[in-house]
């Protein structure tokens, strides 16, 4: 026998809103959905439609573009259930994009490679990283020759070999001061850094000096040039701003899609991996973002904010489902991909928070 779900109940599922579920029924776009006194009701099994407006940014010849660098927690394993997030189906179509705290981007990668925005915006604390982007952008032939250069020297040497140059260009990234003049060197020194130390971690000591020890990689990919060319073109479109993520705040209006992904407020006492920076993401940071949050809420952007779950330790910890009590909040399972200890890494909780 079938059965039905209310209006509510399908835009709780399809991850969309009670209007747009009476808009959708009212267009008979939703089989078998029918009005019962004054309400709609939807067979259980319905599929969640298409929202035309989908098409306006699909792409039709997609290159797949990946993050340039590796980076602490990088969500290439949760993009997926970002992407179910989507607020295509919203009221208005979005047009813009943001993704002020970007990292590696692998949600941004993805967003890149499937969908045409007009305006897109990135930024990141980190000048380094953004550095790189802005070279790709504005230089990747240089780029990638420097690059080619460091890969055919780097991978046939021996052990020690491989130890001394990565020593050195350690230390040639830490006394070279970013400039004009030095951005491409310095772009080439960051990536190559990335690719060939421990984890791909970025991590500094307090004089900001970069300070990962060399890893263990057989045959590391240091220039992947296809790659590079394609993010070069994909770029072009794109604001990239190295500071804080409230510098967004010009660029977002409702028509714009943000997705935030903040430094990891420390899931266990021991845990190490959120001093990205100096200055580590603690509470404090963590309620300035939910102010700044509230603050594109209100100006009507469509916001997704992503965080792991303090429940993962202690399930009596309420931080975020009291910071974030007016939105949505998922829990979905990942995979912790980097920890200080191997053996802690395991499926736990991310929170998906959104508006
Ligand atoms: C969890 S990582 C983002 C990872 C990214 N989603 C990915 O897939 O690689 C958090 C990023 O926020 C950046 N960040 C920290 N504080 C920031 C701030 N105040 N403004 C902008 N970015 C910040 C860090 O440099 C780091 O790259």
């Amino acid at each position: 026998m079938l059965s039905y779900i209310s209006a509510k109940e399908a835009a709780e599922k399809w991850n969309i809103s009670q209007r747009r579920v009476a808009i959708l029924c009212s267009e008979e776009r939703i089989k078998g959905a029918m009005m019962v006194g004054n309400m709609w009701i939807i067979p259980s099994n319905a599929e969640k439609p298409v929202d035309k407006r989908t098409v306006r940014y699909e792409k039709t010849h997609k290159v797949e573009l990946k993050p340039f660098v590796k980076w602490v927690g990088g969500k290439g394993q949760l993009v997926d259930e970002i992407e179910k997030m989507f607020p295509f189906d919203g009221e208005n179509a979005l047009t813009k994009y943001a993704e002020p705290m970007v990292g590696g981007g692998a949600l941004f990668f993805n967003v890149l490679s499937k969908y045409t925005f007009e305006e897109l915006y990135i930024s990141d604390i980190n000048s380094e990283l953004i550095n790189a982007y802005t070279a790709i952008k504005q230089n990747v032939e240089a780029l990638i020759a420097r690059l080619n250069e460091m890969q055919m020297t780097f991978l046939p040497l021996d052990d020690n070999g491989r130890k001394y140059y990565y020593y050195n260009i350690r230390d040639k990234f830490n006394s070279l001061e970013l400039s004009e003049r030095s951005s491409i060197e310095k772009a080439a020194y960051f990536i190559f850094l990335n690719k060939t130390c421990f984890n791909g971690l970025y991590r500094v000591n307090r004089k900001g000096q970069f300070n990962v020890p060399m890893g263990s990689y057989k045959n590391p990919t240091i220039c992947d040039k296809e790659n590079l060319r394609n993010i070069h073109i994909a770029l072009q479109n794109v604001t990239i701003v190295c500071g804080d993520y409230t510098l967004s705040k010009s660029f977002i209006d409702n028509n714009t899609f943000v997705y935030l992904d903040p430094p990891y407020r420390p899931i266990s006492e021991t845990s190490m991996f959120t001093s990205y920076n100096v200055d580590a993401f603690d509470d404090n940071e963590q309620i300035r973002l939910a102010k700044f949050i509230d603050e594109l809420n209100a100006a009507g952007a469509k916001i997704v904010l992503s965080n792991s779950d303090p429940k993962n330790i202690n399930p009596e910890d309420n931080f975020f489902d009291d910071l974030y009590k007016s939105y949505r909040i998922h829990r979905v399972s990942a995979t912790r991909m980097i920890n200080s200890n191997a053996e802690k890494r395991g499926k736990i909780n991310e929170l998906l928070i959104c508006n």
